[in-house]
């Protein structure tokens, strides 16, 4: 939904990636912000080397304000961990801040955001992206994928090499954590996770 330029965050008075965390707060530049409870921005160091970017906040996310400390923070840290990813250079985020859910009794149901909300959402990727300046960017799922190239993206296709965006970055795509605890069986499960890992083995190989 389209607001008043004098409505939106003052984009020139964002200096800082400190600015940014604290200007997000106010955003309104998609409806998400009316029902989450807050806006969840990136958390790690200011000039990580690798910079992961998912979905947006899950329920976990969106109380308590932190990026990835849910049930899909859980894999992507365990296979981080495992491939040797060193955590201080790591940077997490999500396409869009705002959790989008549906409400079933008293539980929240993920909805995934559309187009225009992961468009919306751009400016604040873009800034976190223009501050930490990470080396590489790994897009997590479709969503995450579809907002760095700026279209429609198929993990599919995509994930096994690098690519490089118009600044320079490298970008890397491959599953969201969340796919790989939707596998109902193990043999499935196991077979996504080994790939799951070799890509971020890609990262860590390009981050060295
Ligand atoms: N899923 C995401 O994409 N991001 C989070 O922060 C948590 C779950």
């Amino acid at each position: 939904q389209a607001r008043e330029p004098d409505l939106i965050e003052n984009a020139a008075e964002i200096t800082s990636l400190a600015d940014a965390r604290s200007a997000v707060q106010g955003c309104q530049r998609c409806p998400l912000y009316e029902h989450a409870t807050q806006a969840v921005f990136g958390e790690g160091p200011q000039h990580a080397d690798v910079m992961f970017v998912g979905e947006q906040p899950g329920d976990q996310e969106d109380l308590a304000g932190k990026p990835f400390i849910g049930p899909a923070g859980k894999v992507l840290d365990a296979a981080v961990e495992k491939v040797g990813i060193d955590r201080s250079r790591v940077y997490v985020t999500n396409a869009v801040k705002h959790f989008k859910f549906e409400p079933r009794g008293k539980r929240r149901i993920h909805q995934r955001p559309d187009g225009g909300e992961v468009q919306a959402c751009k400016f604040w990727l873009n800034l976190e992206i223009g501050f930490v300046k990470p080396k590489v960017i790994v897009a997590l799922g479709a969503t995450a994928a579809t907002s760095l190239l700026g279209r429609t993206a198929t993990i599919g296709k995509l994930r096994g090499a690098p690519i490089t965006m118009d600044d320079g970055t490298i970008l890397f795509v491959t599953n969201h954590p969340s796919y790989l605890l939707r596998i109902p069986d193990l043999e499935g499960k196991a077979r996504e996770q080994a790939k799951f890992e070799d890509d971020l083995i890609l990262v860590r190989e390009a981050i060295a």
